[in-house]
């Protein structure tokens, strides 16, 4: 990249730093189980909560109990759970028509990042009712707090229950994009892990990369803060330690609790840092052929970690030491290098693909370039900036 674009990125993402200390966001209060909920309603004087979730969640044996103990105990409250993967905004419309046909007055989420997304679309169109999802796309343009919002996660990965985002999709004009406002950020996060509890190793490993490829580009960037590096370092450790673990046994408790506070720690310090060019990537290459975000992001990290690279071998080296993958007197490149191999090896011991593997089509390079070169100029703080051409690059050497 030029150094005039370059002073440009650099420029605007200092003005972000200095805005995202100004604003100051939430973390979410948290609570670890689905129990605690009723309580918190009526503390919040929550007369009427929509439960929005999906067809396979709302059939969990804790989720079913819960309903069940609602019921029993006379509580008023209505379930939505015709939530797709990348909510459109046909079905946001749906959603926000029940929420107000039924006199819903606050939120709670049960699923993955799409129903948590879903839920964080509802509570802007509770707003606004009169204006489409465009009116809130990118930053800072929802002004106020949704209505109650308790998100309980059923993945370890996205850490959507402690983020700004909502992604959509205007599925007429095939654009995916986000919401990023401090007032989405929910009030309650719940981090049941009895929900995690059959959840396959294929999800359980390619959400988790996604939680840590979360932490590491936080850490990394440029955007970093005590608190985000504190979070983000956690996080990581956490990861190492026990996503393997959860992966080969999903009913390991200690693995299973360890890896679903992992991933909100991720959150809560790339909520406020950002994220990378991996993200940038597998947005763009997810939304042009339909592969899981987690999927995207585990086959991209080690690629995007490379390209950096001296720009990033400070920062990495540090990682290393953190999780403990070389002796701390190594050079930094060295340390460097071994946090590569360790993704690469934690990939290949869960069966996650090395590369695309020829899927990416020589026709959609210059789309997912411009695309991912979109998102990440001038938006995030990476330690090496990449203009499109190189960006292509990238793309070439993961899909051999
Ligand atoms: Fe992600």
């Amino acid at each position: 990249m030029n150094i005039f674009k370059r002073a440009y990125c650099r420029t605007y993402q200092g003005i972000f730093r200095i805005a995202m200390k100004v604003l100051n966001f939430r973390i979410p209060e948290v609570h670890h189980s689905l129990n605690d909920i009723p309580s918190l309603w009526e503390m919040n004087h929550c007369k009427h909560p929509l439960i929005v979730s999906d067809t396979i969640i709302i059939n969990l044996n804790p989720v079913q109990n819960f309903l069940t103990e609602l019921k029993s105990k006379n509580i008023s409250f209505d379930t939505y759970i015709d939530i797709k993967p990348d909510p459109s905004f046909e079905s946001i419309e749906r959603l926000y028509q029940f929420y107000n046909e039924h006199n819903c007055d606050c939120i709670l989420a049960i699923g993955g990042g799409s129903v948590i997304d879903a839920s964080k679309a509802l509570g802007c169109k509770t707003l606004k009712p009169e204006k489409t999802l465009d009116h809130f796309k990118g930053v800072l343009k929802v002004g106020k707090d949704i209505p109650y919002f308790i998100a309980v996660p059923t993945t370890a990965g996205t850490g959507s229950e402690t983020t700004v985002a909502s992604v959509v999709t205007n599925e007429k004009t095939n654009d995916k994009f986000a919401i990023n406002d401090g007032h989405l950020i929910p009030q309650v996060a719940v981090l049941d892990d009895a929900l995690l509890e059959n959840l396959p190793p294929k999800i359980i490993a390619t959400t988790g990369m996604d939680a840590f490829t979360h932490a590491i580009e936080a850490y990394i960037g440029h955007s970093g803060t005590k608190l985000t590096d504190d979070y983000a370092t956690k996080a990581m450790k956490a990861i190492k330690d026990h996503l393997y673990d959860f992966y080969l046994d999903s009913h390991n408790d200690i693995a299973r609790k360890n890896m679903l506070e992992a991933s909100f720690n991720a959150g809560v310090a790339f909520t406020r840092a950002y994220v990378g060019y991996v993200h940038a990537l597998a947005h763009s290459i997810g939304g042009v052929y339909h592969m899981p975000h987690g999927l995207c992001i585990a086959i991209l990290l080690p690629y995007v970690l490379e390209a950096y690279g001296k720009n990033a071998y400070k920062k990495l080296a540090e990682v290393s030491d953190l999780l403990e993958l070389k002796e701390k007197t190594e050079s930094e490149e060295i340390k460097a290098k071994a946090v590569i191999s360790w993704i690469k090896e934690m990939n290949q011991k869960m069966n996650i693909p090395s590369s695309f593997e020829g899927k990416i089509q020589d026709k959609d390079l210059e789309f997912l370039a411009s695309h991912s070169a979109k998102e990440g100029n001038p938006l995030y703080p990476v330690p090496k900036e990449f203009n499109k051409e190189e960006l292509k690059e990238i793309i070439r050497k993961a899909n051999k």
